[in-house]
């Protein structure tokens, strides 16, 4: 968050996807910031009432699904992902609170193939500990 409202990761005119977005207070930095649309993904439907936040516009939204599968190539210049907690194998129960992290560790590999396919080249992916 600080990166973005400090501008030392640039926001302004970008189309942003804020990957496992919980709260959304990534995007809705880059909102602050006067980023062209910005796309919430999460597992988890916690995240629907991001489309009424006050801060969210028209051209914003929110997808409740796993990563930025079915996003078109190239449609994107930066991308927000936290880095994952820890792994987990076996299912998850949604109202369980582990369903708030980012499990297993192929996702970071999933994450990398999809996030680099729907960047445009010269797109930024920001990789980050969201906790320790
Ligand atoms: C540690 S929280 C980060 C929240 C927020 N980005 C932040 O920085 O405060 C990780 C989020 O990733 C979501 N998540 C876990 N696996 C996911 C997946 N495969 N695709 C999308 N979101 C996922 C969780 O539901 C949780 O909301």
């Amino acid at each position: 968050m600080s990166g973005i409202l400090n501008e030392i990761i640039n926001a302004k005119g970008k189309r942003v996807l804020d990957l496992g977005c919980g709260s959304g207070v990534i995007g809705l930095c880059c909102i602050l910031k006067d980023n062209t649309k910005v796309v919430f993904y999460d597992l988890h439907p916690n995240i629907a009432p991001l489309k009424n936040h006050p801060l969210s516009r028209e051209q914003d939204e929110v997808k409740v699904q796993d990563l930025c599968v079915g996003e078109k190539d190239e449609s994107y210049d930066l991308a927000f992902m936290p880095f994952p907690s820890r792994s987990i194998d076996r299912p998850i129960a949604p109202d369980s609170y582990e369903m708030g992290i980012l499990r297993n560790d192929d996702l970071v590999f999933m994450a990398f193939e999809q996030v680099w396919r729907v960047l445009v080249s010269s797109g930024e992916f920001v990789f980050f500990l969201s906790g320790v």
